[in-house]
């Protein structure tokens, strides 16, 4: 019921408008959010590099309304790749389609994440492209394809394992050679195209993860469910299984320990350092996901 709500309320733009503009916000959002500017972002992946994690920058956006807007989002992810590269941090960016402007023109679309691809080729780095509702997945999949044929890899797709479509998807990608962040999925679904149940997404995921570890293409593994992290080292352990040739992906700001745990055990853990101006749907995502992170920040704005 609280999920639905903040998923709701995710959606709604006067309150976005308000609480983005509004003076707490960045006390509200420092646990979550790196920052609202790019340096603020490198800052971040920087401090995260010195306990050996890797990053993902993301630029928070999502839906842009012109392409304009859209042409605007891919110079700031250009610039992130530049910055990147200037500070010599072994990172990628994860950007969403529609900020390029899918839902506005596919050929524009694909046109402004090539630029990415082809900058991220250059500098030996990759694009990460996350992925959003079920309206969007077949584009985002074919999209993601083209970019892997086209560059040579350097792009990854990101797969949602509450999708009952998923497992074939994975199959077709790691037939492929197409890397895969596996993760549950952030969005509400129906019945028709996803499992409703925590319980079954959580089985579909331990089986797809086994699947990826198998046969992917250097997968990530992006969860902070300890006991599905669990059954992934012992499959790993069990299997023989290089640990170069996966990593685990994880949300900043969310377990921090387990993050540092695994890079120390000699797992390579990835980062996902969101920054920027629009952070709004991209933190109630988070708080649908742990409705208990709503006590966890009033209790920090009472403390100050
Ligand atoms: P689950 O939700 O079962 O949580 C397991 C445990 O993790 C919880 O008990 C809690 O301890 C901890 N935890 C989980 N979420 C938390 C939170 N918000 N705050 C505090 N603790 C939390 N989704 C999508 O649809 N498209 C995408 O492209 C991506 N990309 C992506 C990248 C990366 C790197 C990650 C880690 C996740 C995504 N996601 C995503 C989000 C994903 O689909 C999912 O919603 C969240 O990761 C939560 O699922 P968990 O696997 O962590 O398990």
């Amino acid at each position: 019921m609280l999920r639905s709500t903040l998923l709701y309320l995710a959606r709604q733009g006067w309150l976005r408008h308000w609480i983005e503009t509004s003076s707490v916000s960045r006390r509200l959002t420092s646990r979550f959010i790196a920052g609202r500017t790019l340096e603020e972002g490198i800052r971040a992946a920087d401090q995260l590099s010195k306990d050996r994690i890797l990053s993902t920058l993301d630029h928070l956006g999502e839906n842009v309304t012109s392409l304009e807007e859209a042409a605007r989002s891919c110079d700031s992810y250009l610039a992130a790749l530049q910055s990147i590269e200037r500070h010599g941090l072994g990172a990628t960016v994860s950007v969403k389609l529609t900020q390029l402007g899918l839902d506005l023109s596919e050929e524009v679309c694909l046109r402004n994440v090539s630029a990415l691809v082809e900058r991220a080729r250059a500098m030996n780095s990759r694009i990460e492209v996350d992925m959003e509702s079920s309206a969007h997945t077949d584009r985002t999949l074919w999209l993601v394809s083209e970019l892997h044929t086209r560059f040579g890899g350097h792009v990854r797709a990101v797969i949602q394992a509450y999708l009952h479509r998923s497992e074939e998807d994975i199959r077709r990608l790691s037939a492929a050679g197409i890397a895969v962040r596996l993760c549950k999925g952030a969005y509400r679904e129906p019945p028709a195209l996803a499992f409703q149940l925590k319980a079954d997404v959580d089985r579909n995921y331990v089986k797809l993860m086994k699947l990826l570890l198998e046969g992917g293409a250097y997968p990530a593994i992006a969860s902070h469910d300890e006991a599905v992290i669990r059954e992934g080292l012992q499959y790993v352990r069990a299997s023989g299984i290089d640990p170069n040739s996966f990593e685990f992906q994880m949300l900043y700001g969310i377990r921090r320990d387990l993050q540092k745990k695994l890079t120390s055990d000699g797992f390579r853990v990835r980062s996902y350092v969101p920054y920027g101006d629009a952070w709004y749907p991209y933190f109630m995502r988070r708080l649908a996901e742990r409705p208990a992170n709503l006590l966890f920040i009033l209790k920090n704005m009472i403390r100050g």
